[in-house]
């Protein structure tokens, strides 16, 4: 697929997808989401690819929201379509079987938030903001909001961003544990990628597994869940990667990886 609203490249096993889209300060219009399904898919089955980062060009947005220009004029019908669009794009980000962080450098309102929500970790610039201002135009959050928000800074401060349309600074965000790290505008990217290396040179297996079992225990039952992890440790032990770590440990070494 040729990119237009995205710069998409892969660099020693780090994949990066930069929304770019400056003029609408990052913006989601219908393109630019299936233009992230499509590089989104790439990564996920490439195996060349060990961990996956998202962000915005510029340092005034990551992505300001779903373009308000293309929404305004939708049908209920071309509305459900959109969001269905933005649904199995986030979804397939969150259940890809590699870790994908999202570094946050600017604005990140509405569906801009809900894109990071279905990130594995959050990084933030300084000057990150973020919020779910929907109800400011007469919408809620459609990509996810009303769902991963509460989940992860639970439900009376998701409640509080959702039904004011505010908007928080970064370092609220820290503080409610929406994003992992606050980091200086100029570090953002290269400490993310900093991590992004530190998780590629770990056992791909494992990391897809724990992955596996937060994403598919967390809204089972405690039993059904551990049961679910339980599978998930023994496979594990089917990797020349466990055998590896195990030995290493035991003689003392840096365990040697070759993902598998
Ligand atoms: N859609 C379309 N265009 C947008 C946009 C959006 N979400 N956000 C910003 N832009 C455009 C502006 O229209 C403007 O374009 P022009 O230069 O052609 O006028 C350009 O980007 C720059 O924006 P501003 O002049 O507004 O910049 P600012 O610095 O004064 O304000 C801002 C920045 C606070 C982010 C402001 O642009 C803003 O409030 N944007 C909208 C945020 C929003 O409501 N997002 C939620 C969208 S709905 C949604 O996301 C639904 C969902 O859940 C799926």
């Amino acid at each position: 697929m040729d990119y237009h609203n995205i710069i998409f490249g892969i660099e020693d096993g780090i994949a990066t997808i930069t929304f770019n889209r400056p003029k609408a300060l990052n913006a989601m219009n219908a393109e630019t989401m299936t233009e992230l399904l499509c590089a989104a898919t790439a990564c996920k089955n490439d195996a060349a690819v060990k961990v996956l980062i998202l962000t915005g060009s510029g340092d005034k947005a990551f992505v300001a929201g779903a373009d308000i220009s293309q929404m305004q004029n939708m049908t209920a019908v071309d509305a459900l379509s959109f969001m269905e669009l933005g649904h199995e794009t986030l979804r397939l980000i969150e259940t890809m079987p590699k870790p994908v962080i999202a570094a946050i450098n600017g604005f990140a309102l509405g569906g801009g938030t809900e894109i990071s929500l279905a990130c594995d970790v959050r990084f933030a610039s300084e000057n990150a903001a973020f919020g779910q201002p929907e109800i400011l135009i007469g919408l809620i959050p459609g990509w996810g909001g009303t769902q991963r928000l509460p989940r992860i800074i639970g439900m009376g401060r998701a409640k509080e961003l959702i039904l004011s349309g505010g908007q928080i600074n970064a370092s609220r965000a820290y503080e409610i544990g929406l994003v992992n790290r606050v980091l200086p505008a100029d570090q953002l990217l290269a400490e993310s990628k900093k991590f992004a290396k530190k998780l590629a040179a770990l056992p791909g297996f494992a990391l897809k597994m724990a992955k596996h079992s937060i994403n598919f225990g967390y809204d089972l039952s405690l039993d059904n869940a551990t049961r679910l992890e339980a599978e998930c440790c023994a496979q594990c032990f089917s990797t020349d990667d466990q055998k590896e770590g195990m030995k290493a440990f035991l003689e003392k070494r840096k365990p040697v990886y070759i993902g598998r």
